[in-house]
């Protein structure tokens, strides 16, 4: 283990992402953020758009903690599963300013599943402890030839081969080589530090075998009602945009037909058709459209305003 060991970490040194921002902070704040904000989001789109945004927004737990959620959730604008931004705002009014140092107060906290307080505690604090990503995994199964591995099989292998005294870039060791080298697709073996040693490169597709993803197609019809350079919009009452501002929905008239545009998020595939409105049912929000930026508004909603455009 011990020539495993150092040989992950030579080919961290060379190959690694050391350059990531929230690599090189020990602000907890800041990992515990950029972890959230990774979940389900790209690497690039977070480091480049997301994340100095967010902190120059609210650079402290505290100034999140004392923000209204409103504000939060238009800072998250367009990065889609909005829950993240909720229970990222009530973990900062719940903590007081220091984010627990333990992994299991951290899997108190709203939001926070065992991959984050791992995270939080091994890349923020050193703590000597397993952390697993989809990345990660799928290096363990190989590695050790797991088929049909259950999340905890690959959890204790993890634990198994823990470098105590260089856990935290062990950990990122094995995140990176399962991002640039371990590759669900056509895994670069040959360039692969640990190559000797894996038991399921011969067959490495067969560990990582992911259902086929099934895609929900819907039309959406959404109403557009403009008035002294203001959108009306209202909150969402659907649960995955909770708390959001949404376009009201509409049955379609066809005289009213604006425009259409297809729009992806999660497992939906939605056409998205927008008509004009001239009534407004329900609680109406007046969106100035020179603020619109500033508004808690989906990438869905973006998209409607630059086809008015
Ligand atoms: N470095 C630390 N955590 C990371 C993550 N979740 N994705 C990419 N790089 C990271």
């Amino acid at each position: 283990m011990k020539t495993i060991h150092k040989t992950l970490l030579a080919w961290y040194d060379a190959k690694g992402r050391h350059q990531l921002p929230w690599r090189n902070t020990d602000n907890l704040y800041h990992i515990y953020l950029s972890e959230i904000m990774l979940q389900q989001t790209q690497v690039n789109r977070v480091r480049d758009e997301y994340y100095p945004q967010f902190l120059e927004k609210f650079p402290s737990l505290e100034t999140l903690a004392n923000a209204t959620l409103e504000d939060v959730l238009a800072s998250w604008s367009g990065l889609g599963y909005y829950r993240r931004a909720k229970n990222l705002h009530a973990t900062a009014q719940l903590v007081k300013n220091n984010l627990p140092h333990k992994e299991l107060e951290l899997l108190k906290l709203p939001g926070i599943g065992r991959y984050t307080a791992s995270a939080i505690c091994c890349f923020g604090l050193s703590q000597n402890i397993p952390v697993v990503d989809t990345n990660i995994s799928r290096v363990i199964k190989r590695f050790f030839a797991l088929v049909d591995a259950k999340d905890k099989e690959v959890w204790d292998k993890a634990t198994t081969i823990i470098n105590q005294k260089k856990p935290r870039d062990h950990n990122l060791a094995l995140m990176d080589l399962g991002s640039l080298i371990c590759l669900p697709k056509n895994p670069k073996c040959t360039e692969c530090p640990l190559q000797e040693n894996c038991l399921g490169k011969d067959e490495a597709e067969m560990y990582t075998k992911t259902k086929k993803k099934e895609y929900i197609t819907m039309e959406l019809f959404f109403g557009i009602y403009i008035k002294d350079n203001q959108i009306a919009l209202k909150y969402s009452d659907d649960n995955m945009y909770k708390d959001m501002l949404v376009l009201p929905s509409v049955e379609p008239i066809e005289e009213n037909f604006i425009g259409q545009f297809k729009h992806a998020y999660t497992k939906y595939r939605l056409d998205v058709k927008l008509y004009t409105l001239e009534e407004f049912e329900g609680d109406v929000i007046w969106i100035d459209l020179s603020n619109f930026d500033d508004a808690p508004i989906s990438s869905l909603t973006k998209k409607a305003k630059k086809l008015l455009n």
